[in-house]
């Protein structure tokens, strides 16, 4: 079966400043909320691999830009280091080695015909706001956000069209305070909270800032909202549903295109007694600055059911008392990574944000295959004969072609990852990437067989699919 690719639907690829750059270069007091995770935790990190060398993009950037061009790679979107950018919060000084090398990422990009699109954050947040201000606790790491945003903003507006102010804004305070299995593992409910409200007011105010200077372009947020599949039509696997969707999904989602938290968000905290502080002038901002558009990072379905334990009310309370994760027997996985395969996934969340979302224009920022040893599929010239992850992009962009058949606003599809990188924790346990790094001094760089898939994808603008059940 064929499936043609419209015209101006993009294909890219992303990958984030943290995982990629390295330290090269790096001054006494950059650290990012994840070099100090790496630091204080080495030993959590698969074979010690971590931040410090990374893919050493500082240096080699070059060499990942002729492979894109080479590709024919039209959009590539990674983040800017917050932590590397600045060198005096409080003064709001800029580090300017660090922004001219954006500056160079950039000119580069932009002379091999890839279009740039930056995040603000890709969970780089200063380690010196974390330690001196609680990180986003504090509602001056708001306003000094705004404060590099308006620097960023004001030095490559010219050059960026595509911003993000936040890739997955709810994860950091989810793995540390939420579930606390995360570096500090401090668990604080009502912190994660006040995290997630001060991200939200945060792209409220960037938005704000960008649209009174006039820029160019348009300023969307990356989500990672789950698509949820409740165990059975049951109204209790239907409630656990509707829980999961609330905490996880529209604490993000609603805001940031609605303009204001659901109501039932407001009655559940009242009931469960989580706090956080806010002010009426902040919700005034947030229902005023809406995003223009979307980034959905999307991997694998979240299926849930009614918890079949009671609730330990002396426990913190975890949006946990109202579901229950299921398993779906006989499910298909990534092993590597521990994740479930399926690839309807993306029509399902087109149908979501066309229904629920006043089918806002949005794209996949995120998607893609982690696979460990995959040295395992390296043909005698050394180049990885990675057919699974051909698949599994096959699969997963025929449903959302389908879906942009069917009136989802959908713009694209952006794999997860140009090369392989460093993932938290996991290091470069599984390989993303359609280019491989080795990781030797050197890292040498090599391109796997999807990476000339995907170039005939681009250039052909045709998706050739077996005529399998996962497509009808
Ligand atoms: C996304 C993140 O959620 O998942 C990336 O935005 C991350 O930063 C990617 O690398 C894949 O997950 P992991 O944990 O395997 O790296």
């Amino acid at each position: 079966m064929q499936l043609t690719i419209p015209k101006d639907f993009i294909l890219g690829a992303a990958s984030s400043a943290w995982q990629t750059e390295g330290w090269k270069g790096k001054k006494e007091g950059q650290d990012s909320y994840l070099d100090s995770w790496y630091k204080n935790e080495k030993f959590v990190w698969h074979n010690g691999y971590g931040p410090a060398v990374a893919t050493n993009f500082m240096e080699q950037y070059q060499d990942d830009v002729d492979m894109m061009q080479k590709i024919h790679l039209t959009h590539y979107r990674t983040s800017i280091n917050w932590s590397r950018f600045m060198i005096d919060y409080e003064k709001g000084v800029v580090d300017e080695d660090y922004a001219q090398h954006i500056d160079d990422v950039l000119d580069a990009l932009i002379a091999a015909g890839v279009e740039p699109m930056l995040c603000l954050e890709h969970y780089e947040l200063p380690t010196f706001l974390l330690e001196k201000y609680d990180g986003w606790s504090s509602r001056k790491v708001v306003d000094f956000y705004v404060q590099y945003a308006a620097e960023v903003f004001k030095r490559y507006h010219h050059k960026v069209k595509y911003w993000f102010t936040f890739n997955e804004p709810i994860v950091i305070q989810t793995r540390c305070y939420l579930d606390a299995i995360r570096w500090p593992h401090e668990q604080n409910t009502n912190k994660w909270m006040q995290w997630n409200y001060h991200k939200v007011l945060a792209t409220a105010k960037v938005v704000e800032l960008f649209k009174s200077k006039g820029y160019e372009g348009q300023i969307g947020c990356v989500l990672n909202p789950e698509m949820v599949y409740a165990r059975s039509s049951s109204p209790e696997d239907q409630k656990a549903a509707e829980m999961y969707d609330l905490f996880f999904n529209r604490i993000y989602l609603d805001p940031l295109v609605h303009g204001s938290y659901p109501e039932v968000f407001w009655k559940v905290c009242k009931e469960e007694g989580l706090e956080f502080t806010y002010i009426q002038e902040d919700l005034d901002c947030i229902a005023q600055n809406t995003v223009d558009f979307l980034g959905i990072n999307q991997y694998y379905p979240k299926r849930v059911r009614a918890p079949r334990y009671q609730w330990n009310n002396q426990a913190p309370f975890h949006p946990e008392k109202f579901y229950e994760t299921f398993d779906l027997p006989g499910r298909q996985m990534n092993n590597s990574r521990g994740w479930e395969i399926y690839p309807k996934l993306l029509f399902d969340m087109a149908m979501y944000i066309k229904e629920r979302y006043n089918n806002i224009p949005w794209l996949i920022t995120e998607n893609g295959m982690g696979r460990e040893n995959e040295e395992q599929f390296m043909d005698a010239s050394g180049v990885v004969q990675d057919d699974y992850r051909i698949d599994f992009i096959g699969k997963h962009l025929s449903w959302l072609l389908r879906a942009v058949e069917q009136g989802a606003n959908c713009k694209g599809y952006m794999l997860w990852a140009f090369t392989d990188c460093v993932s938290p924790m996991n290091a470069f346990k599984n390989r993303y990437g359609l280019v491989r790094i080795e990781l030797n001094q050197e890292r040498t760089r090599t391109l796997k067989k999807s990476a000339a898939w995907y170039q005939q994808l681009i250039d052909q603008r045709i998706l050739e699919i077996e005529d399998d059940e996962a497509v009808k």
